[in-house]
């Protein structure tokens, strides 16, 4: 078996398309452009790279967008000031803040700030609390899992059933698509740093989703025949002869993964343009959600 390379890229260029012919035609009668404020605090080099992006998409697709960006010293106080501005701003119809924060500041407490029919992202409080509840719907589910989800529907739509395995719980990523994933049906597990036999375990997967930060961690025999591969890790490999000084690599063996699974995703081209097409589907979908 080769695997089939799922072109992220191409997915998540479907899905601009549909927001900006979208964005187009209810601007064209009359309903306001979508609105994203993006808040950087500090300066993490890949929270700049990925906030530029954000913006950059929403240039794009017609989106308007606001970018804040605070000095990593920023205080509580201040960003809860922005953030009630920002709940309050009627051209504002979404509310980003970029994670990670600076260590003094409380993530919890920033988060449940904002407005939940304004948190694209979808990691407020009350709406990661939805996600997690049976027969609750979230205003909206984050961005990359939500992106996970359409990248696995794109190979197989039903996954009603599948032994889905997430390695990763963070709140961001490994978490909220094993919730997702359950809330479709598969039978979930979730591994971390202290699961016992993780490659027994992986090799269990119809469906494995690696979001651990650790290059290659996943080897070829982890992986059963067949499966579903789903690399979210974006490592930065120092290497001399990259123009970069660094290549950037995912969380499996891609090379070693293909002649074994069904499907699995590269790195880069695969989840991380997802995340930011899922960011302006809803932004999109926050805009509608006010203007009715
Ligand atoms: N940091 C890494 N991924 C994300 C994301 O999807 N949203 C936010 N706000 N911060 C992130």
């Amino acid at each position: 078996m080769t695997a089939l390379i799922i072109d992220g890229k191409k997915i998540a260029e479907g899905i601009h398309q549909e927001v900006a012919d979208t964005i187009r035609k209810r601007t064209a009668a009359g309903y306001p452009v979508p609105g994203l404020a993006t808040v950087l605090i500090g300066e993490d080099p890949a929270s700049q790279i990925y906030v530029r992006n954000k913006i950059r998409t929403c240039e794009k697709l017609g989106i308007h967008s606001v970018a804040y960006t605070l000095p990593a010293d920023t205080t509580l106080k201040t960003l809860e000031e922005l953030i009630n501005f920002l709940n309050a701003a009627p051209d504002i119809h979404g509310i980003l803040v970029q994670l990670p924060l600076p260590e003094q500041i409380d993530e919890y407490r920033v988060l449940s700030l904002i407005n939940p029919q304004k948190d694209v992202d979808g990691f407020q409080p009350i709406n990661a609390g939805m996600l997690s509840r049976k027969n609750s719907t979230p205003w909206f589910i984050p961005c990359t899992p939500a992106g996970i989800l359409k990248l696995i529907q794109s190979v197989e739509p039903e996954i009603a059933g599948m032994e889905a395995v997430v390695i990763g719980r963070s709140s961001i990523v490994g978490m909220p698509t094993a919730q997702l994933l359950c809330r479709n049906n598969a039978t979930v597990t979730i591994c971390h740093t202290q699961t016992r036999q993780l490659a027994e375990v992986c090799r269990r997967a119809d469906l494995l989703v690696v979001a651990v930060g650790h290059s290659k961690l996943v080897k070829a025999d982890w992986v059963k025949p067949g499966a579903i591969v789903i690399d979210v890790g974006q490592n930065r490999v120092e290497d001399a002869s990259a123009d970069k000084g660094y290549v950037l690599t995912g969380d499996t063996d891609f090379d070693a993964i293909v002649p074994i699974a069904r499907a699995i995703t590269p790195v880069p081209g695969g989840v991380g343009p997802m995340t930011i097409a899922m960011l302006m589907r809803n932004t999109l979908s926050a805009a509608i959600k006010f203007s009715v």
